[in-house]
């Protein structure tokens, strides 16, 4: 079972900076997941659309100028990072799960996986792209085939496997409170991954490695490992 820094190692660090990814990356994640949106075509790492939780501004990140938002305090003195600095940081160390959130992101990051080939090399297979947004992942697939696309949904649909493999997607991204034993055999059956958010607590880890998830996405990424090695399947 994969270990995905859910947000960098973001119990303990301020959640998707570079700091809480460096962190990760120390804690020996499988994989990092952050959240994209776009401001004037530059793609930008953060959860919320609106300031205050995360940083020191306030009000959306559609009300201000993208320099203004790069000089904010996301937390222990980092800015919020933008995906290319993301990129540049996990190239090479670990697989990333962009999830994009927001508006206007397929074209933005269309852009910057055309750059991150040419000059890191990158190639889109190490990528995985999520979204609750299917249509944009849709979109996506179209303009770049290569590209490993995780459909998340908060709710448990009849027939959510067969409705993702039909897409052809890479894998389901489902809420640890909806997962169960049918969704992830019907995903296996299918051949599509199966990752579970947030999941943190021993109970849970334990739950997921029992049911056969192919990987959690857990805010504590080093304790989650010491976890789910205490308990092999
Ligand atoms: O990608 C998994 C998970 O991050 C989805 O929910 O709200 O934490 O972005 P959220
Ligand atoms: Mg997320």
């Amino acid at each position: 079972m994969e270990i995905i820094a859910h947000r960098g190692a973001s119990g303990d660090f301020p959640e998707n900076t570079l700091l809480a990814i460096e962190q990760a990356l120390l804690q020996g994640a499988d994989a990092i997941e952050i959240d994209v949106y776009a401001v004037e075509d530059e793609l930008i790492v953060i959860h919320d659309p609106k300031l205050e939780r995360t940083t020191n501004g306030s009000g959306t990140i559609y009300q201000h100028a993208l320099s203004y938002l790069l000089q904010l305090d996301a937390g222990q003195g980092q800015r919020i990072p933008t995906l290319w600095q993301v990129l540049q940081l996990t190239h090479g160390k670990c697989w990333l799960n962009i999830e994009l959130k927001g508006k206007n992101t397929a074209e933005p990051l269309l852009a910057l996986l055309t750059k991150a080939e040419q000059q890191l090399g990158l190639d889109p297979a190490q990528l995985l792209v999520s979204s609750f947004n299917h249509h944009l992942l849709l979109q996506l697939q179209q303009a770049c085939p290569a590209l490993k696309l995780g459909a998340l949904t908060a709710s448990l649909q009849l027939n959510y496997a067969r409705y993702v493999a039909d897409l052809k997607f890479y894998s389901i991204h489902c809420d640890v409170n909806f997962i169960d034993q049918s969704l992830v055999d019907d995903a296996h059956a299918l051949g599509l991954k199966a990752y579970v958010y947030t999941v943190d607590e021993l109970e849970d880890i334990h739950a997921m490695q029992q049911l056969g998830v192919d990987g959690i996405f857990t805010n504590y990424p080093a304790r989650s490992r010491v976890i789910a090695s205490e308990h092999l399947t």
